[in-house]
């Protein structure tokens, strides 16, 4: 890790295994800041319902919505598109559904990272069919140099390069999601045979 990038917070082991952070916190919060305000401009005094897709946008989706000073709802999806391997692997599950019906409703999909696209180009088409009245996209990172898929994201928080990143929500092995930062992971760790 660079000497002038070491967070405030030190986080113990995970740190270790960070090569270097990519977007401090408080660059991310920063600009998650101008997003919520983006969003509550656009969507002033209309319906608003924000889905998180799991578990990536945990925490993405927590600040977000501090940021987003307007009533609205949230409902969450869980997809699946990686095992424990870094290449995505174009396959989607769905693994939890959303709890209520989004017919008639302004739905702003909350994702974390838009890789190949094929997770979004998946989870937009059977939402569309479940005729909400609007349906748009924030994603906080996007890695334009992967897409499989042609998406159009609304809001980007960071384009980033095609590297592996962990933290804020981004796993590796489902590790690393509590790091403060977006760091790229130490290539040892996903070369090593065995992650304990
Ligand atoms: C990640 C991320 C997106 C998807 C993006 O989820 O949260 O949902 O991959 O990749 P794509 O554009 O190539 O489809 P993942 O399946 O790793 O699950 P997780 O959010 O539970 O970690």
């Amino acid at each position: 890790m660079h000497a002038d990038l070491v967070p405030s917070v030190h986080n113990g082991p995970l740190d270790d295994d960070i090569e270097r952070v990519l977007i401090d916190e408080q660059t991310l919060q920063d600009r998650i800041r101008e997003l919520g305000e983006m969003i509550e401009t656009e969507y002033a005094n209309k319906d608003l319902l924000l889905i998180s897709v799991l578990k990536g946008s945990i925490v993405f989706m927590a600040d977000l919505i501090r940021y987003i000073r307007i009533p609205h709802e949230v409902d969450f999806m869980a997809t699946s598109s990686y095992g424990a391997d870094v290449q995505s692997s174009g396959v989607v599950r769905i693994l939890k559904d959303l709890n209520k019906p989004i017919e008639g409703r302004n739905v702003l999909v909350v994702e974390d990272i838009i890789d190949s696209g094929n997770t979004l180009n998946y989870l937009l088409r059977i939402l569309r069919e479940r005729q909400p009245a609007s349906l748009r996209i924030v994603a906080l990172l996007d890695k334009p140099e992967r897409r499989e898929v042609d998406i159009e994201v609304d809001w980007t928080g960071f384009n980033i390069p095609n590297a592996f990143v962990v933290g804020y929500g981004l796993d590796y092995n489902e590790i690393y999601r509590n790091l403060p930062y977006i760091g790229i992971l130490k290539p040892s760790v996903y070369t090593r045979p065995e992650h304990s």
